[in-house]
């Protein structure tokens, strides 16, 4: 993933690096580092493991100064977390370069600069690339023409921004798979992974497409597209106040968020206040092309694929309308049958996944009706690119566990529901009820959020264990998934969720005393056969925990607790419960000390597939 800043500019630019990196930091942060040309036109350069403060503690003890700059926030993918894996990489104490994306024939092209005499210093695949741009500058090339060389040779994944001592005012950079935006400034331009990074110095960007190459210094900016034709890429201004995301009261983010949820998924569903407002809130055409639809195929990753397979049961159920769901990265390498007048839905609190995106690309001209895609994040490449887009209202989300992302998309997914339901004989009745129980919602997780000290008092059986079962039935086994996923992604206990009726082909030869147990068990129809399957869990000796409708009927005892949830509506129940299992995962990473906002080895945006 990593994030990546640059600036050419007539001031000094190193706190507006720094600043970009910290917006950044949901894209990585096992090291981060900087690189400047000063006034004597040396490079100067700090590099360090760990978050982005370190870099800044780096700064404060031993400033590095310029006006022109290039600054990178990391997660690792080619060589391991280190100062000396940490980008900027430098050639010929020249050139200093940041990457964001994977360079496939890295290993090809390391052999041919070995021989050339060039020196590796780390491990990373990005290494190549600093070197191959240093060889075309030495032999005269000006930036442009020698990022256009360079990115002639390479394979794979890039946003690439670079600077040289020899051109102390410009900085070059590259797309192709990797986001990256032009923050056009007065007498001054940046570049950045994302447009956020950048809202302290601008609010009028270009977005590059791909194959772009860009040349910015304080007085210009030109984009050579893919062909190396001069090209003009529209400006967008974007006014909208830059959101500042406080903590409060709230020792992490993660809490906060999960406790703005009322509050985002009032917002979200009230986007369809109006009468008629439904199908408006999909986009202009959606009326039209809802009217085409016969199927839908939704391709997500993460959560957000979670909250696919939720929708799989609300779109056949409710709406009697065929839906497929599948992860991104299988979905594109497949060799698919399609079904006439299937909508493609991919969803995405980004909008900038590598894999999602991609299978939006590689979506065959015809094979859907159209792509409609749910996203949190305007502007991202999901958005510009998909036909028809839902924006959900969650607010900007830093927990890199997602939280109130996917709840607003299960309200857009319903809202889906709705809109796809009426046209397929869906009754006013039934439109009416999951209409009020939209409404509703908000007051039931504000009900939820209420049991926080009961959840917490579970969360204490789970710190000594280092496994966990998930169970769920028909739509609770997606949110068991949910569940399972918040768990192993912020404590790093092994969390896994099956379908409650698999549970004996397999998985029960694992429960003991020592695995604890979550049942997803809301009081629906299948309620007797879920209660067998606890039965079976319970006389292996397993502790349970159940998550139940406080009308459902069971009742704490030995080596059962039940959390008595409140009584909704069913339509909205996977929503309900939800945030009890957010709060579940996140008490027991408290106590186990874990960094709760900023989880090992993950990033909230992933960029790479
Ligand atoms: C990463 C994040 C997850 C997220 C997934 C998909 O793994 O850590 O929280 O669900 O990416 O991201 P998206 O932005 O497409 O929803």
């Amino acid at each position: 993933m990593c994030g990546i800043v640059a600036a050419a500019a007539r001031r000094e630019v190193s706190e507006i690096l720094l600043e970009g990196l910290r917006r950044l930091e949901y894209r990585g942060y096992d090291s981060a580092g900087m690189a400047l040309i000063d006034n004597e036109r040396n490079l100067q350069l700090h590099k360090q493991q760990g978050k982005v403060s370190e870099l800044e503690k780096a700064q404060r003890l031993q400033p590095v100064l310029g006006c022109t700059g290039v600054a990178h926030t990391r997660w690792a993918t080619h060589g391991e977390p280190s100062g000396v894996n940490a980008h900027p990489h430098i050639s010929g104490q020249r050139v200093a370069l940041v990457h964001n994306g994977i360079i496939e024939n890295h290993e090809a092209l390391r052999r041919e600069l070995l021989d050339q005499g060039y020196e590796f210093a780390s491990g990373t695949d990005t290494e190549v690339v600093v070197h191959l741009l240093h060889r075309e500058l030495a032999a005269g090339k000006n930036m442009l023409q020698a990022m256009q060389s360079t990115a002639r040779v390479l394979e794979g994944a890039y946003a690439l921004a670079a600077i040289d001592t020899e051109h102390p005012d410009q900085v070059v950079a590259a797309r192709q798979g990797s986001p990256l935006v032009v923050g056009v400034g007065i007498g001054e331009n940046f570049l950045a992974s994302d447009q956020l990074a950048l809202r302290q110095v601008t609010d009028r960007f270009i977005f590059l497409e791909e194959g772009d190459i860009v040349l910015i210094s304080p007085a210009e900016l030109q984009v050579v597209d893919r062909h190396g034709e001069p090209v003009e890429r529209p400006l967008t201004s974007i006014s909208a106040a830059v959101e500042v995301v406080e903590l409060g009261a709230y020792d992490h983010y993660m809490l906060k968020e999960i406790h703005e949820q009322p509050q985002a998924l009032a917002a979200t569903f009230a986007q369809a206040s109006g009468p008629g407002q439904l199908d408006e809130c999909f986009g202009a055409g959606a009326a039209e092309v809802f009217d085409r639809v016969q199927g839908v195929q939704i391709v997500a990753c993460g959560t957000s694929y979670h909250a696919g397979m939720v929708a799989r049961y609300w779109l056949e159920e409710l709406a009697g309308i065929a839906c497929e769901v599948e992860v991104a990265s299988e979905f594109r390498y497949r060799r698919r049958v399609g079904h006439a007048g299937t909508l493609l839905v991919t969803i995405s609190q980004s909008g900038e996944t590598a894999d999602t995106l991609a299978a939006l690309r590689d979506a065959r001209q015809g094979e859907f009706v159209a792509s409609l895609v749910i996203a949190n994040v305007d502007n991202s490449s999901l958005v510009r690119e998909s036909e028809l887009v839902f924006l959900t209202q969650a607010g900007m989300e830093i927990g890199v566990a997602s939280t109130k992302a996917f709840t607003t998309q299960l309200v857009a997914l319903l809202m889906l529901t709705l809109a796809l339901g009426r046209r397929r004989g869906m009754t006013p009745q039934k439109q009416r009820e999951i209409t009020a129980a939209l409404q509703a919602l908000p007051d039931y997780v504000q009900q939820t959020l209420v049991l926080d000290t009961a959840i917490e008092s579970l969360s204490d059986a789970f710190i000594p264990r280092h496994h966990a079962l998930f169970l769920g039935r028909g739509i609770y086994y997606p949110i068991a998934m949910e569940g399972a996923l918040k768990l192993k992604e912020i404590s790093y206990i092994h969390a896994e969720a099956y379908p409650a009726g698999e549970l004996k082909h397999g998985p029960l030869a694992l429960v003991d005393n020592d695995m604890p147990v979550v049942a997803v068990a809301p009081g629906d129809e299948l309620l007797e056969k879920l209660k067998s399957n606890l039965e079976e869990v319970r006389s292996r000796g397993a502790e349970l925990f159940v998550f139940a409708d406080r009308q459902a009927g069971f009742a704490s005892e030995p080596r059962v607790q039940i959390l008595p949830m409140p009584h909704c509506p069913e339509v909205i129940k996977p929503i309900v419960y939800t945030v009890a299992l957010q709060l579940l995962s996140y008490h027991v990473a408290l106590q186990k000390g874990t960094d709760v906002d900023k989880p090992r080895n993950l990033a909230k945006s992933v960029t790479v597939e």
